[in-house]
C-alpha cells in the first residue's frame, strides 16, 4: 500500500495543508522555470480550499505559472450550479490571479462524445507523456460517499484501466453524464492528493485504508495501486472510524 494519512481537526484545516502542498510545488517549479500543471476535482469539498487559496493566498503562490485542468465535469453549462468549473469559478477563478489562457475547462455544455476527443488531444498536446499517458504535477481527487473518485463510479471500475486518457461516465443514480480522467491518467501524476472530508466518508474511506478484502470495488482504493505514495488529507469526522 502507498497511501499517507493526513488527519485535521476539520475542513479547513485540511484544506490548509492542501494549499501548502500546492504552494510548496508552485514556488518550485517557478523557481525551476517551469509550469504546474493541476487538476482539479469539483464537488462540495474543495470549495473551502479554493476559497481559501483565494482569500490567503493571493500573494503568495506565483499563479501566472499555474496552467489548471480538470478532473471532472458534469455534462452542463458552466453556468449551472451543478459544473465543477463553475464551482470553482464562484470560489477562486473570479478572482483572476490566474491567466485566462491558463485555464483549460472541461465544457460540459458540448456533446460528450466530441470534448471528450477534444479534452484528450488538449492533454497529449500540452502535457508531457509517460507511459504513454500524459503526466499532470498534481491531481487533486475527492471521493464520495460510495467511493468514486473523480467520475469514476463503483458500476465503471473498467475506467480504472482503460485505454484513453479522457472518457464519459454516466452518474449511476442520477444519469448525468460526466466526462473524466481514466485511471491511468490519474495513476500517472506526479502527486495525486485527495481531500476527504466529513462522516459521510468515514465508512468507505477505513475500509479503503485498512486495505480491507473488499475495498477494492471502490474506485479511490484502487489510486492506492498507483507505484507512488497516494496521500489522503481528511479532517477527524472522516477519519472517525480509523
Ligand atoms: C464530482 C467530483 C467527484 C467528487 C466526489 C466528492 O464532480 O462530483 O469531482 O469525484 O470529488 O463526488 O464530492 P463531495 O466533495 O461533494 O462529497
Amino acid at each position: 500500500m502507498h497511501y499517507k494519512t493526513h488527519i485535521y481537526e476539520d475542513n479547513i484545516q485540511a484544506s490548509r495543508a492542501v494549499a501548502e502542498v500546492i504552494l510548496e510545488k508552485s514556488i518550485t517549479k517557478s523557481n525551476e522555470g517551469k509550469m504546474l500543471n493541476v487538476a482539479l476535482s469539483g464537488g462540495s469539498t474543495p470549495q473551502q480550499l479554493f476559497s481559501l487559496l483565494a482569500d490567503e493566498y493571493e500573494n503568495l503562490i506565483p499563479w501566472k505559472i499555474i496552467n489548471l485542468y480538470w478532473v471532472d465535469e458534469r455534462c452542463v453549462p458552466p453556468t449551472d450550479k451543478e459544473s465543477n468549473f463553475g464551482m470553482t469559478y464562484d470560489t477562486l477563478l473570479n478572482k483572476s490571479f490566474i491567466p485566462a489562457e491558463n485555464i483549460y475547462r472541461i465544457k460540459g455544455e458540448d456533446i460528450p462524445n466530441n470534448e471528450v476527443e477534444r479534452y484528450k488531444n488538449l492533454l497529449w498536446k500540452n502535457l508531457p507523456v509517460k507511459n504513454g499517458f500524459p503526466v499532470f504535477d498534481i491531481i487533486l481527487l475527492g471521493m464520495g460517499d460510495d467511493g468514486h473518485t473523480a467520475s469514476i463510479f463503483p458500476n465503471n471500475l473498467e475506467l480504472l484501466n482503460s485505454e484513453y486518457s479522457v472518457a464519459q461516465a454516466t452518474h449511476p443514480i442520477s444519469g448525468q453524464k460526466r466526462i473524466t480522467l481514466t485511471g491511468r491518467t490519474i495513476c500517472n501524476a506526479e502527486q495525486i492528493l485527495f481531500l476527504i472530508c466529513g462522516k459521510s466518508k468515514a465508512f468507505v474511506l477505513k475500509q479503503i485504508i485498512n486495505n480491507e478484502s473488499d475495498s477494492k470495488q471502490f474506485p479511490a482504493a484502487n489510486i492506492g495501486i498507483c507505484e507512488r505514495i497516494v496521500d489522503f488529507y481528511i479532517d477527524k469526522e472522516a477519519g472517525s472510524l480509523l
